[in-house]
């Protein structure tokens, strides 16, 4: 099988990278990421001499670039994880959220469509259900709750959405969707909540907390999002939604002191900072169907989870360093540049 990942240099689409070259050593895997402040070259450095990897960098939204790739490596199975992923910066400038998150889908599809694929999996996100009151623990999505959007990232998500469930409608493209709840552990960019905190903490530096931290996310390990995804690009049925989470809700404010506790650092580093605005206040995943019908099962408890994340960062500070100072900016330049004309 040959796999398209796209944003495979960000944190969730490594990390499946990592999963799938792992399990399935038959398999070839071609990723490509148009290195946004989000994609990080260094994060694959252990898979690019690796015969069965290519690393290929642009943009979703090329169609010239996609028809090219999608010719010469008639992909089996496509993957899309590239998006722009972080709500604060979609509130800022929700432009690129658009073109990318939505555009750069149906460029996608469209050469799926043109060339064939077994499976065209879209990377989504339980953000596209809207939220749930804090009062109310009972409720959970499922995959039937109305989308309801907050954000323009959560907008351009569910819109993306949408127009796979159309191609899967109209043209018949072998879609499946995953809509998975917030994940955490290695390679996640450090402007997210649990490595922001993670690496501000190890400088003893103040940790800024959203309102009164009391917004909660069903925390799912970053491992388990793949072997979720693996399953469903393998027995998921077509034009099928699947929900991904692993009931492990906390605040934020829970996650942060939870953090200060396994480091040793003082609560006195929170600060109370003026909250987002449209903060969604609850999310939880119910993965029933995911579970039921594909047997799914979550295996990094939050409490370890957490442990092994702390100590993976702990143990690669050169990789969050690098992205703090932006050195990793320059990793493609000292280090894929040369490997061009290899290819
Ligand atoms: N992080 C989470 O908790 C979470 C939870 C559920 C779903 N998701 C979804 O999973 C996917 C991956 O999330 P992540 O946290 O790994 O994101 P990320 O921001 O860490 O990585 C995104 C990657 O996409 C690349 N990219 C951005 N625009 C591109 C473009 N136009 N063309 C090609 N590449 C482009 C970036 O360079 C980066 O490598 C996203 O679609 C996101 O919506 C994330």
């Amino acid at each position: 099988m040959n796999v398209l990942v796209t944003g495979g240099a960000g944190f969730i689409g490594s990390n499946f990278i990592f999963h799938i070259l792992d399990q399935h050593p038959n398999y070839r895997v071609v990723c490509l990421d148009a290195l946004t402040y989000a994609g990080n070259l260094s994060t694959l450095e252990s898979v690019m001499d690796n015969s069965k990897f290519r690393f290929v960098k642009g943009d979703i939204t090329d169609r010239e670039l996609i028809d090219q790739l999608f010719k010469e490596e008639k992909f089996d199975f496509v993957v899309n994880f590239a998006a722009e992923s972080h709500v604060d910066r979609s509130i800022e400038d929700p432009g690129v959220f658009l073109k990318t998150n939505i555009l750069g889908t149906q460029v996608l599809m469209d050469a799926s469509r043109t060339y064939g694929i077994k499976r065209f999996h879209q990377v989504s996100t339980d953000e596209v259900y809207g939220d749930l009151p804090l009062d109310r623990p009972d409720l959970f999505f499922t995959e039937e709750t109305p989308i309801h959007t907050s954000s323009p990232y959560s907008a351009s998500k569910a819109s993306a959405d949408l127009l796979v469930q159309a191609y899967h409608r109209t043209f018949k493209l072998p879609v499946t969707i995953s809509r998975c709840s917030n994940n955490y552990g290695p390679y996640h960019f450090p402007e997210k909540l649990i490595p922001l905190m993670i690496s501000r903490a190890l400088n003893d530096e103040s940790l800024p907390v959203y309102g009164k931290g009391e917004n909660v996310r069903d925390w799912l390990y970053v491992g388990d999002h793949c072997t979720a995804i693996d399953l469903i690009l393998h027995k998921g049925k077509e034009g099928e939604v699947y929900n991904i989470g692993g009931h492990n809700e906390k605040s934020n404010l829970e996650v942060v002191k939870t953090i200060l506790r396994e480091l040793g650092k003082p609560e006195s580093l929170i600060t109370y900072v003026k909250d987002r605005v449209g903060h969604d206040m609850r999310y939880a995943i119910n993965p029933t169907k995911t579970r039921r019908e594909l047997g799914w099962e979550p295996t990094t408890l939050f409490d370890d989870g957490i442990k092994q994340t702390i100590k993976w960062y702990l143990d690669n500070r050169t990789w969050w360093e690098n992205i703090i100072s932006g050195d990793y900016k320059d990793y493609y330049k000292k280090m894929y540049e040369d490997r061009q004309g290899d290819e």
